[in-house]
């Protein structure tokens, strides 16, 4: 039986693929087309040589510097390596695909710094962007005609959002977003989903997912009393649950808050009709729901998962960056980061007019921002929107597929127990026999699963070059700028990773 290291290795292989492969390489080397991911740039060899000769730092030397003056030596706490083991690379540059540390050392990224990278990293067309926004000025504290560009550019993606205000983190976007549902509703009480990460803000560490999860945390000390009472947390999925709860107080409840598709306690695929169904309920009651497409924003597709939602057969099909049609349900605030910002700090909360619209200036919710809109940032993020066509949405499937059929086929044929989630071209693995059994359909599921197989795992991918999210409750990003050398490069590390992690299962 051909494995999918053959077919992709092979021209015989699945004929969508080639043709996809093929009509991308021409559009992004057409003259007024993009520059490809893959495409060569030699300063950036002799860039990386030059320092390569001058290199002197070891990763372990600074991590011991940072430790001594930043908590933890990091200023996000995964990245810390917690809970894989071991000394994070310090990252000193990053192109296309492929991140280099300060050893020289070269890996094939499937962090895409979270998420931003959707188009690889460096990608000429927005460093150009970002660059002659930086010689006219680098803020203004003042609007400009890029911030209305990239909310006209949002707004033909996502036909829910009607407004939408930039501010500089996904944290900000939720924390905003929230305040908008109360100052709306008048009520107080926010429902989220256990697992679900939304950033940082107090009113959701309750049960998070990402860094919260990773370090193994009920939520966060410094949270007052007040806050968390106000906060109810739901097993996602668990539209019984939810229905009590709106039952015992739902004329208390401003707002459900729910990531569109789960992405931070590993990916959950929403169960068929769970959005939909949370939002008729919510509304049923007079609250509000905020979609959260921070992770999934113009990743999953070019209306982020709202819009993958709308796709006949979702769940399974390949998304072609439709924006046309529309789901059944209808968010009423949605948040975004990430994308949007291509790599810069920016993020953003918009939706229904009337909503919007209770924001200061016009309206008694406030919100503000020195560098909110920042015009780099908004270069940064336009430029990266328009690289992200249709094409893009279905090359960022085909690769996704093609690495998790390897997952899949690598775990099949050494028998590692696993189970593997999708949301669109956002996937995880979970390993161990639990989560093999039970499937992985929510977060105290998530947490059953065997984290000392997944540092294996982990471990040993990056010796092979291959850097992967340092925690087991982290989706895997693609870009457009993998290349197919890449993709080979990645299935042929798996096996010897499976097996790293089948020795701490059986
Ligand atoms: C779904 C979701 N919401 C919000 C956030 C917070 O965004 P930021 O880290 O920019 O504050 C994240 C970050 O990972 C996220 O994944």
């Amino acid at each position: 039986m051909a494995t999918e290291r053959d077919r992709y290795s092979n021209f015989d292989r699945p004929p969508t693929f080639d043709e996809l492969d093929a009509e991308f390489n021409a559009e992004m080397l057409s003259p007024d087309g993009a520059l490809s991911g893959g495409l060569a740039r030699p300063w950036q060899d002799e860039l990386a040589q030059a320092r390569e000769e001058q290199q002197t730092i070891r990763s372990a030397e600074v991590f011991e510097r940072a430790q001594e003056v930043i908590p933890g030596g990091v200023n996000s706490p995964v990245r810390a390596y917690g809970s894989v083991g071991g000394t994070p690379p310090f990252i000193e540059s990053a192109f296309e695909s492929i991140v280099r540390d300060v050893e020289g050392r070269r890996y094939i990224d499937l962090v895409g710094s979270w998420g931003p990278a959707l188009v690889g990293h460096a990608h000429p067309e927005v460093v150009e962007a970002v660059q002659r926004a930086a010689e006219s000025g680098l803020s203004f504290g003042a609007p400009t005609v890029g911030e209305v560009e990239l909310a006209e550019e949002v707004i033909r993606r996502v036909k829910a959002i009607e407004k939408i205000r930039f501010v500089s983190t996904g944290t900000e976007a939720t924390m905003t977003a929230i305040r908008l549902a109360r100052g709306a509703t008048g009520r107080d009480v926010l429902v989220k989903f256990a697992g679900c990460y939304h950033g940082h803000s107090d009113s959701l560490l309750a049960e998070a997912g990402s860094g919260v999860a990773t370090a193994g945390l009920p939520g966060s000390a410094g949270v007052t009393r007040g806050t968390s009472k106000d906060t109810i947390v739901v097993p996602y999925g668990d539209l019984a649950a939810l229905e009590e709860v709106f039952e015992q107080r739902g004329d208390e409840i401003a707002a459900i808050i729910t990531e569109a598709a789960p992405a931070n306690m590993g990916v959950i695929t929403p169960p068929h009709g769970f959005n939909q169904a949370i939002h008729e309920l919510a509304h049923r009651y007079g609250a509000l729901v905020i979609f959260d497409e921070v992770l999934t924003g113009f990743r999953v597709s070019a209306a982020g998962f709202w819009g993958y939602d709308a796709l006949p057969g979702v769940n399974g099909s390949l998304n072609y960056g439709n924006t046309r049609q529309v789901p059944n349900y209808t968010p009423d605030l949605f948040t975004f980061g990430k994308v949007i910002g291509g790599g810069m700090p920016l993020a953003a909360l918009g939706g229904r007019r009337d909503i919007m619209d209770l924001l200061a200036p016009l309206g008694p919710v406030y919100q503000a921002g020195t560098l909110s809109g920042n015009p780099l940032a908004t270069a940064a993020g336009l430029a990266t929107l328009k690289l992200a066509t249709p094409l893009v949405y279905e090359r960022l499937d085909s690769v996704s597929e093609v690495i998790q059929n390897g997952v899949r086929e690598a775990l099949d044929s050494e028998g590692v127990p696993y189970a593997l989630n999708n949301a669109g071209n956002l996937f995880s693995v979970c390993f161990g026999e639990e989560p093999a059994e039970t499937g992985v359909t929510n977060y105290e599921q998530a947490k059953s699963q065997n984290k000392e197989a997944y540092t294996a795992f982990f471990h040993t991918m990056l010796a092979e070059g291959i850097y992967l999210p340092p925690s087991p409750f982290e989706a895997w990003f693609i870009s457009s700028a993998h290349t197919n050398e890449d993709i080979a490069r990645i299935l042929d590390a798996l096996p010897a990773a499976v097996r790293a992690a089948g020795a701490e299962i059986m």
